[in-house]
């Protein structure tokens, strides 16, 4: 520990900052177990069992914390009938669970044509990419489509690789971009990297991420978590400069533009990035997987510091929280590889999945839904200040449309991460039918789907705030 910088002593603080809590709450604790046998019936706990004997075992997912019958609109119901709003629904949600518009599009879909071997066009799979080429940021025209996220970020890569002729990646320390070896390497986190995942990738290089509440570089920020720019001058982005001068053949940056934790990018950020990676000659590929389609009250997360990509990742939300479907987004000119494979996958054209992301991005257009995640994200966030003023828990609120995040902490002087009130507060929400997760093990998570409106969103704080205030007791 730094002696001058007893804040920073989280850092390195295994108890308050361990592997197993950075991308999601633990399922081993015993205040896990507690709240089984004070809510699970005999059916749900019979689903568990049989769930725990299936499946095999890993951190942040089996076992699971309970077992669910129905997903509706924000809602999912367990096996005793219990209802939670479901402010995580890993992000596949934002138009509510089930809709009925994206249901009847599949069903009409199966019957019209149900698959696409390789090598036939189809006009569900030509409409999907039409569609995404003209909402996507910047010049971004081609892509490819793969079943999920992580072998989207792979492609991204190989696709950076061929037009770059470079090999190495830079992404961010403590970022998530996918289970994959490749997309493994890309991120920063040690349940992720290490163990069973390692070795990795050659070439994947990190830097520290911008972060402004507990800058990595150490820079102090004020009262509301902003950074005092006259002071830090960016340092978080001169670090990308730096490595990328200093390695010179990077072939791409990958990050995710508004960090899912959540963090939210200094103003400035991407533009600096941006320069650097014109600069050096490397690729900028943002994953947005989890923030985009609206998450953050613009189509695109990135939309907010107004710089395009080369290449663009999305997937969860895109199959309309029924179907994965993930997308790779390009500049026209970087379709240099025609002569490899980048994603030779099964499902490359399906039409049913095609379909599905084509009806899920008109429903969201249709209904306002970017519109009301600003909206409704921008009352959250007034109310999660006035929050902060009067609970002495609260060390930092932030957010940007419907990615919310409220970090917990011992002392506001020191920062020390409250990761044992999270876990509180977490299971207080359950009891009272809100579902959401912890992140980095002390910050409660919101990401509620699109379609939730004002009143919805101020009952979810309503039940947050009595969580936290309820404090260590019970
Ligand atoms: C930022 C980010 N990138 C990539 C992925 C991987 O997506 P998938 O789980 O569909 O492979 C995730 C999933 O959580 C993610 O949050």
């Amino acid at each position: 520990m730094n002696p001058a910088r007893p804040e920073l002593a989280w850092r390195n603080s295994r108890e308050s900052h361990p592997v197993s809590q950075s991308e999601s709450d633990t399922n081993l604790t015993d205040r896990r177990a507690d709240w089984q046998n004070k809510h699970l019936d005999a059916r749900g706990r019979d689903l568990l069992e049989r769930d725990a004997r299936a499946f095999l075992h890993q951190s942040v997912s089996t076992p699971c914390l309970n077992a669910i019958v129905k997903a509706e609109g924000i809602w999912i119901e367990d096996t005793a009938g219990r209802r939670y709003m479901d402010f995580h629904g890993n992000n596949v949600h934002h138009i509510g669970y089930g809709h009925p518009r994206l249901k009847r599009a599949i069903a009409e879909q199966m019957d019209e044509l149900s698959f696409a071997p390789r090598r036939y066009a189809c006009e569900a799979a030509l409409a999907l990419a039409e569609k995404l080429a003209a909402i996507a940021p910047g010049r971004l025209e081609k892509m490819l489509f793969t079943t999920g996220g992580s072998d989207a970020v792979e492609v991204a890569v190989k696709l950076a690789r061929a037009a770059t002729g470079r090999f190495k990646t830079l992404s961010f320390w403590d970022a998530f971009h996918g289970a994959g070896f490749g997309a493994a390497s890309l991120s920063g986190e040690a349940l992720f990297r290490a163990g069973p995942a390692a070795p990795l990738m050659a070439g994947a290089q990190h830097v520290a991420p911008f972060g402004c509440y507990r800058c990595p570089y150490g820079h102090p920020c004020d009262e509301s978590g902003k950074p005092f720019l006259d002071r830090c001058h960016l340092a978080c982005a001169d670090m990308v400069d730096y490595v990328l001068s200093r390695e010179s053949d990077v072939a791409a940056v990958i990050c995710e533009p508004a960090r899912a934790v959540p963090y939210l990018p200094p103003a400035g950020y991407w533009q600096s990035v941006r320069a650097a990676c014109d600069l050096h000659g490397a690729l900028l590929i943002f994953d947005e997987i989890p923030t985009g389609l609206g998450k953050t009250g613009r189509m695109f997360a990135c939309e907010h510091d107004d710089v395009a990509p080369d290449i663009l990742v999305l997937g969860k939300a895109l199959g309309g929280g029924i179907l994965p479907i993930a997308a790779v987004i390009a500049r026209a000119d970087l379709d240099v590889g025609g002569h490899w494979a980048f994603g030779h996958y099964t499902h490359e054209k399906n039409p049913v999945t095609a379909r599905a992301a084509l009806t899920t991005i008109k429903i969201i257009e249709d209904e306002g839904l970017v519109d009301n995640a600003a909206k409704v994200g921008a009352a959250a966030l007034e109310r999660l200040d006035v929050m902060k003023r009067n609970l002495s828990a609260i060390g930092d609120v932030r957010g940007r449309g419907l990615l919310l995040g409220i970090e917990l902490v011992k002392s506001r002087d020191t920062k020390e991460p409250d990761a044992e009130l999270a876990e509180l507060v977490l299971y207080r929400a359950l009891d009272r039918g809100l579902s959401f997760k912890t992140t980095m093990g002390n910050v409660l998570t919101l990401t509620p789907p699109l379609t939730i409106t004002r009143e919805e969103m101020m009952r979810a704080l309503d039940i947050v705030e009595e969580a936290i205030a309820g404090g260590h007791e019970g």
